[in-house]
């Protein structure tokens, strides 16, 4: 394979998206069990706080999977992938013992659905 010149863009490694019906995330949320197993107290305190509590639950969700769907890892625990917002409300996500990589985020939703893509980018690239 030919070496990458210095200059040129990190190359990304991995791409998922998942889309999310907002009804079917309300329907599982009325078992605290479901809450508690998939997102972490970060990601409920951030989700419940809003009006639209259960587009954000269900963004977060697709989040979850779209990050799977990047890195072909369908043994990663939901749980250790946790969404941040900035204070501009920007989306940032985090996956434990993957250090050696950076993940770029978009998140998109309405009263029916939510929407996620994720970008695996290699770090010190
Ligand atoms: C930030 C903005 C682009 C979000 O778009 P939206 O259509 O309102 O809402 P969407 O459902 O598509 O996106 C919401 C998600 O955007 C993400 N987001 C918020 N601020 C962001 C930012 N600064 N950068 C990147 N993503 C951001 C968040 O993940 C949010 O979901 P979350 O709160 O559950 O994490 C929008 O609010 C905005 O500021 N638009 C600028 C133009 C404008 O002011 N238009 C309104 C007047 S006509």
């Amino acid at each position: 394979m030919a070496a990458r010149n210095r200059t040129s863009p990190p190359a990304a490694f991995g791409l998922g998206v998942d889309l999310v019906e907002v009804s079917r995330i309300r329907r599982l949320a009325a078992n605290p069990s479901f809450l508690k197993r998939v997102f972490t107290p970060g990601e409920l305190a951030y989700s419940l706080k809003g009006k639209n509590r259960y587009e954000r639950l269900a963004a977060r969700f697709a989040v979850k999977e779209a990050v799977i769907k990047a890195l072909d890892a369908r043994g990663l625990s939901l749980k250790d992938i946790e969404v941040e917002n900035t204070f501009s409300g920007r989306p940032l996500v985090k996956v434990k013992k993957h250090r050696s990589i950076s993940l770029m985020v978009s998140i998109s939703h309405t009263s029916r659905h939510a929407l996620a893509a994720v970008v695996v980018v290699p770090k010190n690239t």
